[in-house]
């Protein structure tokens, strides 16, 4: 725990004794403007924070806190690109892939926007030009299909939002191969036509092990089909272009990004280059400007009106004062299907962190663990444990009021009514409950006898008093999906300022790719190298006989 801001998380305990033993229902009950003292709005965006267990002193507490961690001067050292990475030495500024820092901001004598806008009018003509055919097959066909090879952020970014711009998809069909194991490769290449697929291969540092193992299995596939002239459907994006050339990837099919683009905040800059294939330039503009009000917003509104401040001090609250260890995420939203995946590798990937930036531990609990699936096929899986299970868990609840596509076969408004009642409905239940008596009373009207009835009371009692939160939104465009992604971004920045940590390393993934290429002969020579513990020696030998 940094040493000033002592007095301010203790008081921060006082309030959450306090309102332990408030249940939700007693803080509505009590404050008749509960709603719009808790809920705050940019634009059509709005977080309803209302049922979360706070009130205004509690709340007050919170927003002492970010100051006393100077969130807004840690909030201009990163806009101004000072190297708040302190453990690689580099700046943060995926903000200026969407513009969103002042003009004149240099790095290493470099001026950030000026580098940024050439990379993206060079990456966006390529898009488009795969888009209309004018970059054209060896055969001098269009192509239909473009296969993204990446992992985590080279992954996670664009397939989540490629999927959640499903109805703005007008480009060719883009597919994604992620996982080392073949079965991702062969799966996905198999249904494809090399003569018309274009490769991407997307790492920033060009030495991931899984990305470059997939790359050369989709190579040899297109090398079989177009021979020599395979490097013509290949295209690359990386921050080691030394590494890109070594491949003999042709460098006008080469799109850069710079070491102060983190991978998990990557998508904004070439890295987005599938996303721009698929729904073209003015979607992809359209997305990055939704970040950019963002970005302007968490500049510029003060503390106690700002979206993302105020979102990462709900998460402190939740996190460090009522001690919650999870959240579930849940978008009511099929499109955002993958934003769970995308969220829990932005977060835990930034804040999974247990030493702060001085190297000394941590005295609080950090990032927690982000999980879920979309509504409303959550509520019918792991919803029970939620609204009955002995731990509490809170809920973030995304929800567009308006679907975000037309159907000629399919009632979308009916769908959406439908859809926007059960998340409403969830998040009453969740805060409010039944209690034992409404149980009794339901009972009783459905004609149960006194002995049936309670037999079933404890099995049908909602404690209720859990809570959440909702982000409500007119529709997912991609204005609106620009705007919600910086908002996760800026929230962990808030979040690891005040934990003290570094959010932009991630040392924490290291030691697992050593030791899998110490490993890595054992397997191939069927070995078992000297001095390796008894597990995994064990496991080694029965894989080699299971292989026999
Ligand atoms: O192993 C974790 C990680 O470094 C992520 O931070 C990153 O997004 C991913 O691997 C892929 O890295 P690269 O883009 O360099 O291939």
């Amino acid at each position: 725990m940094q040493a000033n801001l002592a007095k301010h998380w203790s008081l921060l305990q006082q309030h959450a004794e306090r309102l332990k033993s408030q249940p939700l229902c007693d803080l509505f009950a009590a404050d008749a403007e509960r709603f719009s003292q808790f809920s705050v709005h940019l634009d059509d965006l709005l977080m309803d924070f209302s049922k979360e267990k706070i009130d205004q002193a509690a709340l007050a507490a919170l927003l002492q806190l970010a100051q006393a961690a100077q969130v807004e001067a840690r909030r201009d050292a990163m806009v101004q690109g000072e190297k708040i990475n302190s453990t690689e030495q580099r700046a943060v500024l995926h903000m200026a892939l969407r513009d969103g820092i002042p003009a004149g901001v240099q790095v290493d004598g470099q001026d950030v926007l000026k580098e940024v806008a050439a990379v993206r009018e060079r990456f966006l003509d390529f898009a488009e030009a795969v888009r209309t055919g004018a970059y054209k097959t060896v055969s001098g066909q269009a192509f239909t299909d473009v296969v993204n090879i990446g992992i985590g952020g080279s992954d996670l970014g664009p397939v989540m939002v490629t999927t959640a711009l499903a109805p703005w998809h007008d480009g060719p069909a883009v597919h994604f191969v992620s996982n080392v194991d073949g079965a991702h490769s062969v799966d996905t290449l198999k249904g494809l036509n090399p003569q018309t697929t274009l490769v991407i291969v997307a790492s920033k540092t060009f030495t991931t092990a899984e990305t470059m193992l997939n790359f050369s299995t989709a190579l040899a596939w297109l090398k079989a089909s177009l021979g020599e002239q395979a490097g013509q459907h290949v295209a690359a994006v990386s921050t080691n272009l030394a590494a890109t050339r070594s491949y003999g990837i042709e460098d006008t099919r080469v799109f850069g990004f710079w070491d102060w683009v983190g991978g998990r905040y990557s998508v904004w800059s070439a890295i987005g280059l599938p996303v721009a294939i698929a729904v073209g330039k003015q979607a992809f503009t359209e997305f990055l400007a939704g970040a950019k009000a963002m970005d302007e917003h968490f500049r510029s509104a003060p503390l106690a009106q700002n979206l993302p401040v105020l979102f990462a001090l709900l998460g402190i609250w939740r996190r460090n004062l009522l001690q919650y260890p999870t959240v579930a995420l849940i978008p009511y939203d099929q499109h955002l299907a993958r934003f769970p995946a995308y969220v829990q590798q932005l977060d835990m990937e930034s804040n999974g962190k247990r030493v702060q930036l001085d190297g000394s531990p941590i005295q609080t609990s950090t990032g927690p663990v982000i999980w879920g699936e979309p509504g409303t096929n959550a509520q019918h899986s792991f919803f029970q444990l939620i609204h009955q299970g002995s731990e509490v868990i809170p809920v973030d609840f995304l929800a567009a009021a308006n679907p975000s596509s037309q159907s000629e076969f399919a009632d979308l408004e009916l769908h959406h009514e439908t859809l926007l009642t059960n998340v409403l409905a969830q998040a009453q239940a969740l805060a409010f409950g039944r209690d034992a008596e409404a149980v009794r009373a339901d009972l009783q009207a459905a004609g149960l006898s006194a002995v049936q009835i309670e037999a079933l009371v404890t099995h049908r009692t909602f404690p209720g008093d859990r809570p959440s939160t909702l982000m409500l939104y007119r529709q997912l465009t991609p204005y609106t999906l620009g705007r919600l992604v910086a908002l996760f971004e800026h929230k962990v920045f808030v979040q690891g300022v005040i934990w003290g940590v570094n959010s932009y390393d991630q040392w924490g993934v290291e030691l697992g790719k050593k030791l899998a290429n110490v490993l890595a002969p054992a397997l191939h020579d069927r070995t078992v190298p000297a001095g390796v513990d008894a597990s995994t020696a064990g496991l080694l030998q029965h894989i080699h006989a299971l292989r026999a």
